[in-house]
């Protein structure tokens, strides 16, 4: 899914409805249009000039402002997706009825876009029955409940009833209105980055977090594809609706591609692989007693896994390999981007700059994507996730 979309994002008032920027502010970054309905008691917990900066939008309240516009409609029919986060007791109740004294009663009425909601309540409001009853109403109607999480509530008190992480409202919001253009594919994706061991307590290692990789992996999940997961080293937890592995070495990592990679359709190899490992792996921790003041380590190479999956690559098998690079003049980027996919022989590179304080670890992302070829397919920039989505496009396009 690459299209921009218009997303209200109803905001209700709970405490947690702060973390509704959070929301807004993913939803905004993933590409989309946000448009945000927020109740009288939403703007209690939260400043409209705050949700008007974040959403880029003009933020709705008053069932009788722009009447002549006929608002109360308008909002929910040009809607493709609807989120209610934080939805509070109140707010599901009202749904569950499908009362529309409000501007964002009206616009659920009014909107046949898929509705997910993010509750936050305390533990007793979310156990009680009528909360329970309400739940099964709208999940029967297929809306998609997001959480509540477990955790600390307002006050001292802690239980089910937390909002859920504002990403992965997020990612399952985006999850619900997703293609299903991937369904009957396997697809393998590595992610994280290598760790070579030196001895039993150091390692030379790369600064990848793992998160690029694991919002293809996500992405690829969300339009019906079946995914595996090696993880080399996540500093980021790895998701539950996938089977995951994990590795930590470039030799590690290379076995269990070889195992996974001939039953699949599409390989990504996100993964930041070291190219050359220690010689020799010391038994026991290197002392500098014996050392002295010079350390000089003798590296080998390790094998090329992407160039070897490219090789063996069985026909209509899509290899994604990726490239970041430190160069900073965007024509020689570009030269060391054809020289790579020439040399590993896959069929698309993604081709980003990372740096001291580029790239790594972040939450977006500004990438190329160049095919066998070296011409440029697409370029994508904007949150892991709508990169994952925009270059998830083109793999698809050739599975096609
Ligand atoms: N890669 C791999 N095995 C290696 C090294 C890299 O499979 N031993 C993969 C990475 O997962 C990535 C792509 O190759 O998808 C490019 O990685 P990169 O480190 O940029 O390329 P190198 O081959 O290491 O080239 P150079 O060091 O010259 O930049």
């Amino acid at each position: 899914m690459s299209g921009q979309l218009n997303i209200v994002v109803g905001v209700t008032g709970g405490i947690a409805a702060y973390k509704a920027v959070n929301v807004i502010r993913g939803l905004v970054l993933a590409g989309h249009n946000v448009h945000v309905v927020a109740t009288e008691g939403a703007l209690r917990f939260v400043g409209k000039p705050t949700l008007e900066a974040i959403s880029r939008n003009i933020v709705h309240t008053d069932l009788y402002e722009g009447v002549a516009e006929v608002r109360h409609v308008a909002i929910g029919q040009a809607a493709d997706l609807i989120v209610i986060a934080p939805a509070t007791a109140n707010t599901i109740a009202k749904l569950a009825v499908g009362l529309a004294d409000d501007l964002l009663g009206n616009t659920v009425l009014a909107s046949r876009a898929p509705v997910v909601i993010a509750p936050a309540m305390h533990t007793e409001m979310w156990q009680h029955p009528a909360t329970v009853h309400n739940i099964t109403v709208l999940r029967s109607r297929g809306v998609t409940v997001v959480g509540p999480a477990v955790g600390q509530l307002t006050g001292t008190d802690s239980g089910p009833g937390r909002l859920e992480e504002p990403d992965e409202i997020v990612r399952a919001a985006l999850a619900v209105i997703a293609p299903k253009d991937l369904a009957g594919h396997r697809i393998l994706v590595t992610a994280g980055g290598t760790r070579e061991p030196l001895d039993p307590v150091r390692f030379l290692g790369n600064r990848s977090s793992g998160k690029q990789g694991i919002a293809f992996a996500l992405a690829a999940v969300a339009r019906g594809a079946e995914v595996t997961l090696i993880g080399a080293n996540l500093e980021v937890a790895a998701p539950g609706s996938m089977r995951v592995r994990h590795v930590s070495s470039t030799l590690e990592l290379a076995a269990a591609v070889e195992d996974a990679a001939p039953d699949v359709d599409v390989v990504i190899m996100a993964a930041a692989v070291a190219d050359y490992r220690p010689a020799v792996i010391a038994e026991s921790k290197i002392k500098k007693e014996l050392a002295g003041d010079r350390l000089t380590l003798e590296l080998v190479k390790n094998p090329d896994i992407l160039a070897r999956l490219a090789e063996a690559r069985r026909p209509g098998q899509v290899i994604v390999g990726f490239a970041a690079e430190t160069e900073q003049d965007a024509d020689a980027l570009l030269a060391l981007g054809r020289t790579k996919i020439a040399r590993k022989g896959c069929d698309l590179l993604v081709l980003n700059r990372v740096g001291w304080t580029e790239g790594f670890g972040a939450d977006s992302n500004s990438v190329i994507v160049l095919d066998r070829l070296g011409d440029i397919v697409m370029e994508a920039s904007g949150s892991k996730q709508s990169v994952a989505n925009r270059t998830l496009d083109a793999v698809a396009a050739r599975l096609a």
